[in-house]
């Protein structure tokens, strides 16, 4: 394509710098393709260089804008502009303060690929099984949904650095969870703000009409229905807007989202009212009743307080409930389950930020609360999880993926990742109902074969049980404690596993297991203590006796090669077993 550079010297010194702070050379710059006629602007990024504001302008119209540490040389990485929507047509990126000298006019390009091909995925320290962005920055897993074959995860993206902003949805799908392809950013800001938290559904029944040509198969059944996604619109005019609930929706099986043109769906309430979470809900006592069932929105009002509104074509919302003082906030979720699997004896859960979960009855108008709040996640790693919207009945899992939050990537030009996807149960346990999160029976396809199995009874604090012939730095390792004769008032003897540079004990006196300093209270069932353990290149993944407890914890696993496990404790503790795959990366070498 004909690259058009245009550098227009716009307003200088005084103005610009009087704004910024900056130095009084800095100037505003304008980059431009005329016409538009490639897919994506890529540009260039150095972490902790000035930070100035780009707007985007599509033939004299302003479309959105940006904050972005442009590269003056030597980019660090590509950030990707999708502009294919605007083929033909003018577009001007107008960078507000560009530092003296600065060379991005002659990095930026246009593409028809995304960023950086083809050095993507194959970093240092890319998570090999875990979902992080190509480039740039994730926090939350959004808009989590799935039809026809594919789930799609949206997620809070900073497509132009590494560390949050401009938030984005970013847009990824898979045919199994495990393997992701990473497509342009779903959806993007504009005058309403920035794109926060926020989910998807399939309005099977065209309830919102938004598909304007429904085909039907034989049977009635709709089979073009839209896929209608809410997000928080916040922060426009570059902080000081309000927050408001936004709809986008799909007519392409999930490809490219529309905004609706009746945005905000929901205007400001309270506070940071934010992360409508919908689903439909259906009165299963009264089938025949015409009237059953309508659309519900969870939705984070302020402090620790959420409320529920419902609708019947996803379009006009009325508040129906408050659920108050959960002891967390942001993002909820909320979903019914069978209890041990018996769908006659369902409860609802009711899901906040950080993890803690209460559990309920649900008649469509209130959340009536039966006990809780609970938590099955344990240390700092993990928040903001969303399970999955409409999962096929036939397959009837909740599955859930969380942010884990706070992990480090050195270097890197993505910052964050996800937990593995986990699939959610509730079980009668001596304490009552609780949550259980297990790993999706998907991660065992990248099993390699010929597993190590290892048996050993532990010989004393001193003396560590090597386990040999463990190779690779992916790992699944199920391992399992039958204890022996311990007693309840000796709270000095631990078992304690070492890999990586990482320490899991337990104690079973105390009941409490701990990875690395984290603790969870674990009770032994059936006189046994079953540990499952994810472990990637930035991160570890716990789940104890099926996933009462899940503990998400970042790390950078320097060892690699070398897991050099090892496992200790007094020879009257516990039997060892334990049966390690190595995993392969879903990254092609
Ligand atoms: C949770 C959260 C959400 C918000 C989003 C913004 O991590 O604060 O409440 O929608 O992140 O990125």
């Amino acid at each position: 394509m004909k690259k058009n550079i245009l550098i227009l010297c716009l307003c200088i010194l005084g103005v610009v710098s009087a704004f910024t702070g900056l130095s009084a050379q800095s100037t505003a710059q304008s980059f431009e393709s005329n016409p538009v006629d490639k897919k994506f602007v890529l540009l260039p990024v150095k972490t902790g260089a000035a930070k100035t504001w780009v707007t985007v302008n599509v033939d004299g119209v302003w479309q959105h804008e940006f904050e972005i540490e442009l590269a003056t040389e030597n980019p660090d990485f590509y950030a990707t502009l999708e502009v294919g929507q605007w083929k033909g047509k003018k577009l001007v990126l107008t960078a507000e303060t560009v530092v003296p000298g600065s060379k991005w006019l002659n990095l930026i390009k246009t593409s028809d690929q995304m960023s950086d091909e083809p050095l993507v995925y194959k970093e240092e320290y890319r998570p090999q099984f875990h979902f992080a962005p190509r480039r740039g920055w994730t926090n939350d897993p959004n808009g989590l949904v799935y039809y026809k074959g594919t789930y799609h995860l949206f997620f809070q993206h900073n497509p132009y650095g590494t560390s949050w902003g401009n938030m984005t949805w970013g847009h990824a799908v898979s045919t199994d969870l495990v393997h992701w392809n990473e497509m342009a950013d779903a959806v993007i800001p504009d005058k309403n703000g920035v794109v926060f938290s926020g989910s998807a559904v399939v309005d099977w029944n065209n309830t919102s009409g938004l598909q304007t040509n429904p085909a039907r198969d034989k049977a009635g059944k709709i089979v073009n229905p839209p896929l209608v996604a809410f997000y928080t619109s916040t922060d426009a005019n570059r902080g000081k807007g309000k927050s408001a609930q936004s709809m986008v929706y799909s007519l392409d099986e999930g490809k490219t989202w529309l905004k609706y043109p009746g945005n905000p769906v929901l205007p400001h309430m309270i506070g940071g009212n934010r992360d409508p979470k919908v689903f439909w809900y259906e009165d299963r006592k009264n089938p025949a009743n015409p009237n059953n069932g309508h659309w519900t929105m969870a939705l984070f009002m302020d402090g620790e307080d959420y409320a529920l509104f419902s609708s019947k074509n996803l379009i006009q919302w009325e508040k129906i409930c408050d659920i108050k003082k959960l002891g967390c906030s942001e993002c909820p979720d909320m979903f019914e389950l069978p209890v041990d699997n018996n769908k006659q004896q369902s409860r609802w859960v009711f899901w906040g930020g950080n993890g803690k979960y209460l559990i309920g009855n649900f008649d469509g108008k209130e959340f009536k609360i039966e006990s809780g709040p609970f938590t099955t996640k344990f240390g700092g790693n993990d928040y903001a999880a969303q399970s999955y919207s409409d999962i096929p009945a036939n397959d009837g899992r909740r599955i859930q993926f969380s942010w884990m939050q706070g992990g480090e990537y050195p270097k890197m030009p993505f910052n964050q990742q996800f937990t593995s996807p986990r699939n959610l149960t509730l079980r009668t346990t001596p304490d009552g109902i609780r949550l259980f999160m297990e790993p999706v029976k998907e991660i065992e396809k990248l099993r390699l074969p010929d597993p190590i199995t290892f048996s050993a009874t532990l010989k004393g604090a001193e003396n560590p049980v090597q386990v040999t012939g463990l190779k690779g730095e992916l790992l699944d390792i199920e391992i399992r404690f039958d204890l022996k004769s311990y007693h309840a008032t000796d709270t000095n003897s631990v078992i304690k596993t070492e890999l990586f540079g990482q320490t899991i004990s337990y104690n079973p006196g105390t009941q409490i297991l701990s990875l690395t300093g984290i603790k969870a209270p674990l009770a032994p069932v059936d006189g046994k203590i079953k540990l499952r353990l994810l472990i990637d290149r930035t991160s570890l993944e716990l789940f104890a006796n099926e996933g009462i407890v899940q503990i998400a914890k970042c790390f950078v696993n320097k060892d690699k090669n070398s897991a050099n496990l090892t496992i200790s404790g007094n020879s009257d503790l516990a039997d060892v077993h334990i049966v390690a795959y190595q995993l392969e990366s879903v990254w092609k070498k």
